[in-house]
């Protein structure tokens, strides 16, 4: 049997094109309920007369005496008597407005679980008293300030329905919601009555005649055929969104397109950098998580995750919209003018659950976002390490085999990964005791070395009554069900014939975490981590290679309602599972392929099977941008290219670019040609090693930013537009990159054969080259782009003048054995002769962090007239991490000084150091930093410190 279906397999794989096969997954024309309501845009566009039936019918109710939480009745004048729905507004704590639409008293409850899932905590409204409302005719203005004091105004106006943010200071309008008369809740209705008959008028929203082409696909429709039942009928929605005053959008990961959105409607694209030949999109986003075989690198469509929201920005302000829906969803991009922003939002079923984010800057509008949905994970300090993954390493020799590769060249690594043949027959959880004879001794003798093991488990169950995984899952009846509700849903997978589980039944969550318990799970061990794929979830013979939508899940409910959040509950489960299975507290690490908005709170994911070729090295970074600025900063790209046996230059640009993204995996297909850095020749294998010592001396970066992301929400990853808010000509850029408040910034060199590449500089400071400490002065290159050499061996990597980096510049086989070394801090001045720069450090892998047993520093550098001060001081007292007393500073490097010093002291001891002169700083000319070394100051991190010179 198994042998059978590998043979299938390997037929399938073989036989497979060149591309994605743009035929497996719909365009809108092909899904009836995009159709319909997309085609709404263009009946108003044809129409002279198009106004929005719904109008509010019964004014404003307060819910309570305390909270700011309103509700108006809402009714469709077009639709058949007795269907009305409820808008909903509540205000909230920091000034966030949430606005629900429901259908009231409807023949069917329309899914509206999705927040209960997704939102940290129930959002904490204002208190009514700090809401003024002034109600007139047809207007309801309801007046509150923002966490940061910012006035609003949000105005509903009743006839027809129309929703305005307001900034009330400027009166600016921010999101103007149905201003384009688009808004749409198909009712439910009964299958036989006869509205279904009334094609006139059936998608309830224009009086004028029409003669409507989609009136197929209602109750029933079939793609590939593949039906899908329908039993409820249409229950779609679309609302418009519009932001009259930013011209740019970003977000909605996960698309393989430029960061920020180019429009849907077929005009051509802004100037793209990543891509050499932008193409106008004709399609809207999708929102649907599929597993999309070798996907193309430009593209709307959709892929493995999901995230519903949408920043905008201006020169003045950001905002963003998410519309917490887990159905899937497409959205259209419009630029009515070239300052403004018009989207279309249209989703499958679902209520209307859309949060409107008011910024107004975008620190704001990042920490309000993550109220919502929450921050990531403290990572385990070894997942920000380099991972080596294939499919698949076959044996435990082979395992232990990457180890010594990796030894044998001095390169440093943390985890070796195993892909699916590590199972016996695809039943995870199961070893194939064959060519894994030991796997605990396996783990130990990886885990002695220094590194950790991981290896897949996907939420397919291989229906084999062997199988104890599947029996338990069939006993306690946790299945996914066929569209009958009662007997289990079966399908094709890597297992062959499979059934899936379902994480929304209550039932399942303490079993799923049961079965990674040491006494239960024996062939596992604490240095055994986990990688959920295949959770969108994958379905070979399914719709789109997913699950049929009328499927049933706990409760009754369809697939279709809740497709988008399948995944997250996996990652959720599985991080808990590897939480509660140590005695002591313990960190999980989990990477999982398909994402939902709150991602970033079980661990890491990655863009999933690309290729390796250069336009997929180019679209890595928007893409981790993407995923960033959507809350999910631990993120990643398959290093080298899922696909394909690429050239060794473009391994090593890849190395030079993964090195750059949080989560830092190489990756690759079993038909591929082994390329782990080992089997490299020369001079490729030397720059790989150097660049993996690179990533390794910056991990205290890296660490310093998760913790600094806990706090505010702050991506990690920061496109131009979020650091330099106001500096337009940066707000198209997405192939460079910031990491966290770092200071550093990164240019990946994604294009073959490269010996140049052009940076752009924005704001006042200057820029040191990390390696060449050659000047660029921001205000010179001020919104133009400055070129640099950059062959082979070299990565444009700049210091931010104003910055403190901390590294670790001892070279060592795994960051698990680099939690004691000494540090350096290489201070960039700015323009003024200052520099701030921060650390964080903890014992890296236990909850221990929550109590206090952490050291979180602030450094200042200080210029004045006779000298200059660095200074070390807590930013949070924390003081039991005990291995934090034995860290010290080895050196301090200082780039960008006037002139020597004549003493440097610390705690009225003299310091050694060494000068080296620059031209720069004195001439004004771009040039290389002068280079300030001091030597050993042996200066204990935990302790506070001044340097005065
Ligand atoms: C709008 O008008 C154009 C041009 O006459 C036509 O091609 C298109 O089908 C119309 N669209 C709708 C939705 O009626
Ligand atoms: C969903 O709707 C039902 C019916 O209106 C209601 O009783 C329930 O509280 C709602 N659930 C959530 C989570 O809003
Ligand atoms: C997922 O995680 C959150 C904590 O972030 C928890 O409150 C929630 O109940 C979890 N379970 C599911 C099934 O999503
Ligand atoms: C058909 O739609 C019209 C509104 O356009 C409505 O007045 C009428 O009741 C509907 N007919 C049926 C049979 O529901």
């Amino acid at each position: 049997m198994r042998v059978t279906f590998l043979g299938i397999l390997i037929a399938l794989f073989l036989g497979i094109a060149e591309c994605v096969k743009q035929n497996d997954f719909k365009k809108c024309q092909q899904s009836s309920f995009c159709r319909r309501l997309r085609s709404l845009s263009d009946r108003k566009t044809n129409s002279s007369v198009w106004e929005s039936p719904y109008a509010i019918t019964r004014g404003l109710e307060q819910l309570g005496d305390e909270a700011a939480s309103y509700t108006w009745k809402l009714n469709n004048r077009l639709a058949p008597e007795g269907i009305a729905f409820d808008l909903a507004v509540d205000v909230l704590k920091d000034g966030l407005i949430r606005l629900r639409v429901d259908e009231s008293g409807g023949l069917y409850q329309r899914y509206n679980q999705t927040a209960s899932y997704i939102l940290v905590d129930q959002p904490e409204l204002m208190q009514a008293s700090s809401v003024k409302i002034t109600s007139y005719d047809d207007v309801d203005n309801l007046a509150f300030q923002t966490s940061t004091n910012q006035p609003m105004e949000l105005k509903v106006y009743h006839n027809p329905l129309n929703v305005q943010l307001k900034n009330a200071q400027s009166g600016e309008i921010l999101v103007d919601i149905n201003g384009e008369s688009l808004l749409h809740m198909e009712h439910f209705r009964h299958k036989d009555a006869e509205d279904t008959d009334n094609n006139s008028a059936f998608t309830w929203h224009s009086e004028q005649p029409f003669e409507d082409p989609n009136t197929d696909g209602l109750w029933e429709e079939s793609f590939n055929n593949k039906p899908d039942s329908k039993p409820k009928g249409p229950e779609a929605f679309t609302i418009d969104i519009n932001f009259p005053s930013h011209s740019h959008v970003y977000g909605i990961p996960e698309h393989a397109s430029p960061l920020a959105l180019p429009p849907t409607d077929g005009s051509s694209p802004r100037r793209v950098p990543y891509v050499d030949d932008p193409k106008p999109y004709t399609e809207p986003y999708r929102l649907y998580n599929l597993d999309v075989f070798e996907y193309e690198a430009n593209s709307p469509m959709a892929l493995y995750g999901s995230v519903p929201l949408m920043h905008a920005h201006s020169p003045r302000s950001s905002l963003a919209v998410f519309l917490l829906s887990a159905a899937e969803m497409w959205i259209d991009v419009k630029h009515p003018t070239k300052e403004s922003t018009s989207t279309q939002w249209i989703s499958e079923s679902g209520i209307i659950d859309l949060f409107l984010i008011p910024g107004p800057t975008i620190e704001d509008v990042f920490s309000q976002y993550a109220s919502l949905t929450g921050v990531s994970q403290m990572p385990q300090e070894f997942s920000l390490g380099h991972h080596q993954c294939r499919w698949n390493y076959f044996t435990s020799k082979d395992m232990l085999g990457v180890v010594s590769g990796y030894d044998s060249i001095d390169a440093p690594v943390d985890v070796i990964w195993l892909d699916i043949e590590y199972s016996d027959g695809h039943k995870y959880f199961m070893w194939d005791k064959k060519k894994f004879p030991d796997p605990v001794d396996m783990i130990n003798k990886i885990a002695s070395k220094g590194r950790k093991t991981v290896n897949i488990v996907d939420p397919h169950l291989s229906r084999d009554d062997e199988f104890y995984v599947f029996n338990e899952a069939s006993d306690k009846e946790v299945l996914v069900k066929k569209p009958d509700g009662q007997s289990e849903y079966e399908g094709w997978c890597w297992a062959g014939s499979s059934s899936w589980v379902d994480m929304f039944n209550p039932a399942s969550w303490d079993w799923w975490i049961s079965l990674f318990k040491f006494d239960k799970w024996k062939d596992s061990t604490p240095d055994l981590f986990t990688w959920v794929d295949m959770n969108e979830p994958a379905v070979f013979n399914g719709p789109e290679i997913t699950m049929p939508k009328d499927t049933v899940f706990y409760g009754g409910v369809e697939h279709r309602d809740l497709h988008n959040i399948n995944g997250i509950l996996f990652a959720n489960l599985t991080s808990q599972a590897l939480e509660q299975r140590q005695e002591k507290n313990s960190r999980s690490f989990v990477l999982s392929r398909s994402f939902f908005a709150g991602s970033q709170r079980f661990g890491a994911v990655w863009t999933g099977d690309n290729l390796g070729t250069w336009d997929h090295l180019r679209s890595a970074t928007p893409m981790n941008l993407a995923n960033n600025i959507g809350g999910i900063v631990f993120t990643g790209a398959d290093v080298g290219g899922f696909f394909g046996n690429p050239q060794p230059e473009y391994l090593v640009r890849w190395y030079q670019t993964g090195a750059f993204h949080p989560f830092f995996r190489a990756h690759a297909h079993i038909d591929t040609k082994r390329r782990e850095p080992y089997v490299l020749d020369e001079p490729y294998q030397s720059i790989v090693r150097e660049v993996l010592r690179l990533r390794y001396s910056l991990l205290p970066v890296w660490y310093t930013s998760f913790r600094e992301n806990t706090q505010t929400g702050l991506p990690i990853l920061r496109p131009q537009f979020v650091v330099h808010p106001s500096d337009a000509g940066g707000f198209d850029i997405d192939d460079q990159f910031y990491i966290s408040d770092s200071g550093l910034l990164v240019k990946p060199v994604v294009h073959e054969g490269a010996q140049s590449v052009d940076v752009y500089f924005a704001g006042e400071e200057p820029y040191y080259d990390y390696f060449t400490h050659e000047i660029s002065l921001g205000s010179k290159h001020k919104g133009r782009r400055k070129s640099f050499f950059a062959d082979l061996e070299s990565l444009p990597l700049f210091i931010r003048g104003g910055s403190i980096i901390p590294s670790r510049q001892r070279a060592r086989r795994s960051a698990s054995v680099m939690s004691k070394d000494p540090l350096t801090l290489t201070i960039a001045l700015d323009k003024n002769g200052n520099a701030n720069g921060r650390l964080y450090l903890d014992d890296g892998h236990t909850f221990d962090y929550q109590d206090g047993a952490f050291i979180d520093r602030q450094f200042t550098f200080k210029s004045d007239r006779r000298g200059w001060t660095l200074t070390s001081s807590e930013i949070v007292p924390g003081d039991s991490y005990e291995d934090g007393n034995e860290v010290f500073i080895e050196r301090i490097e200082v780039l960008g000084l006037k002139a020597p010093p004549k003493e440097i002291k610390v705690d009225g001891r003299p310091l050694e150091f060494s000068w080296e002169d620059g031209t720069a700083a004195s001439s004004n000319k771009e040039d290389t930093a002068s280079l300030l070394n001091i030597k050993k100051p042996l200066t204990k991190i935990a302790h506070d410190f001044k340097i005065i010179a």
